[in-house]
């Protein structure tokens, strides 16, 4: 059995439109959610997808009947795999009458939502969070929401912040209070305030001993001081503000996700992709498939963890997180020379630095004073400044290219 259908085989409103799938395509990779990483469509016929519309909302008012949430997740399965944004809207809210439902059946597909298809993960969260809203106890889903803190923006950061402060459970580490700052600083200052109840709940610190001589703050100062009390308390992570990109960079984030997001790629924007991939540099540290050094996070599947938006955001912005697994460091030698890179073993004696060129320094045990942690990514910044829009589709449609897909016509072909 494929282990896509074994999991989905909890839902059981899934099984009748898989094997529907399966008969029709002959490929069971066809099936359920994974269709959107194996087939990617582009955009639904108007009159297809307002019918769609038009059932949701009638079966909105029979939630509590099996029937009419079998049909919503078949509604959702049949609409899984198009990147059109008409049919997200319509995804959420499939999922978020599924989540209200509090049916065990449906949160589980939901689930199943987020575990596999990449891309609509912050519309699956969003639909999570309003069932831990009504119930927060599960731990499972807990989890999930804090995943999905990378992903959310607007309303949906609102109702996964919103959920969070309701479990008991607090998250310590640095990285996700670091990422509720980064988000509270991203939304309108009238919706802020659930980033600080959440930051407060967390933390125990409450903004009244942050902000000793003011009585009366505005939610950007409130967020600021919790900034400032992040710096002293972490001094070696990574500051939580947004990375801002160079004045003089060619590209900004904005305008390219936005460009990008509905965009259906093929096999030749694959095959040009591989050129680009060499070209700019990112085959000197991240494998993917049969090309590329393993000095960074190797990128076969990495389509399998990361949405679009993130994949884009790594590029752009190196230092909005580091991957511990690749440290960088700087060394400082006995002569007064320092070195930043990542570092590798050498000879006995012998200390290696790979820095952003990719360039290899040998240096001396003896001639060393001092390795230090550096908080600045080894990743360079700017990479994407000589590329051309289409270029930057290619590079996207390759990096996107998964692995363990059959998809993967590059093993196949090699392009
Ligand atoms: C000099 C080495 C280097 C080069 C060149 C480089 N990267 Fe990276 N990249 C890294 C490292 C190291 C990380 C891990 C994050 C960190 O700690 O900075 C990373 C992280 C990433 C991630 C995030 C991976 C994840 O697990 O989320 C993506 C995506 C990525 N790089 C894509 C690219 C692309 C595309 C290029 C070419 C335009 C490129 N990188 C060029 C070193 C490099």
């Amino acid at each position: 059995m494929y282990p896509q259908i074994s999991r989905l085989m909890n839902c059981p409103g899934l099984i009748v439109s898989c094997l529907f799938a399966f008969l029709l395509s002959g490929s069971p990779l066809l099936c359920g959610s994974t269709a959107a990483i194996a087939v990617e469509k582009g955009s639904l016929p108007a009159s297809e997808l307002s019918n769609l519309e038009t059932e949701t909302d009638q079966l909105a008012s029979r939630l509590d009947q099996r029937d009419a949430r079998r049909r919503l997740i078949a509604i959702d399965d049949e609409l899984s795999g198009h990147r059109d944004p008409e049919v997200s809207r319509l995804r959420e809210k499939v999922l978020c009458l599924l989540a209200r439902s509090l049916d065990k059946n449906a949160i589980q597909y939901i689930r199943t939502v987020f575990e596999t298809d990449t891309e609509h993960r912050d519309e699956a969260a969003y639909a999570l969070s309003l069932y831990a809203i009504q119930k927060p106890s599960d731990l499972a889903i807990w989890r999930f929401l804090i995943r999905s803190l990378t992903v959310v923006e607007g309303d949906q950061a609102v109702s996964v912040m919103k959920a969070l402060t309701r479990y008991r459970q607090r998250a310590t580490n640095p990285r996700w209070i670091r990422r509720i700052i980064l988000i509270g600083l991203r939304l309108p200052e009238s919706d802020q305030g659930v980033s600080i109840r959440l930051l407060q709940h967390w933390t125990n610190v409450r903004p009244a001993e942050l902000l000793k001589m003011k009585a009366k703050a505005t939610n950007c100062e409130i967020l600021s001081a919790y900034q400032n009390w992040f710096r002293k308390k972490w001094p070696n992570e990574l500051d939580p503000a947004w990375p801002k990109l160079p004045e003089k960079s060619r590209w900004r984030y904005e305008e390219l996700k936005k460009k990008l997001a509905p965009l259906v790629f093929d096999k030749e924007n694959v095959k040009r992709g591989k050129t680009v991939y060499q070209k700019a540099g990112c085959a000197k540290c991240h494998r993917k498939g049969d090309v590329g050094e393993n000095l960074g996070p190797d990128l076969s599947d990495i389509a399998g963890l990361r949405q679009r938006k993130e994949l884009l955001e790594a590029i752009l912005f190196p230092n909005l997180e580091l991957n511990e697994d690749y440290p960088s460091v700087t060394v400082l030698t006995t002569s007064g020379k320092t070195y930043s890179g990542l570092m590798s073993v050498g000879k006995a004696g012998v200390v290696q630095i790979i820095d952003s060129e990719g360039k290899k320094s040998s240096i001396e045990k003896g001639d060393i004073e001092s390795i230090s942690p550096s908080r600045q990514s080894n990743m360079p910044v700017g990479t994407l400044d000589p590329l051309s829009f289409q270029e930057i589709c290619d590079l996207i449609a390759f990096v996107e290219l998964r692995a363990n897909s059959p998809q993967a016509y590059h093993r196949k072909e090699g392009p």
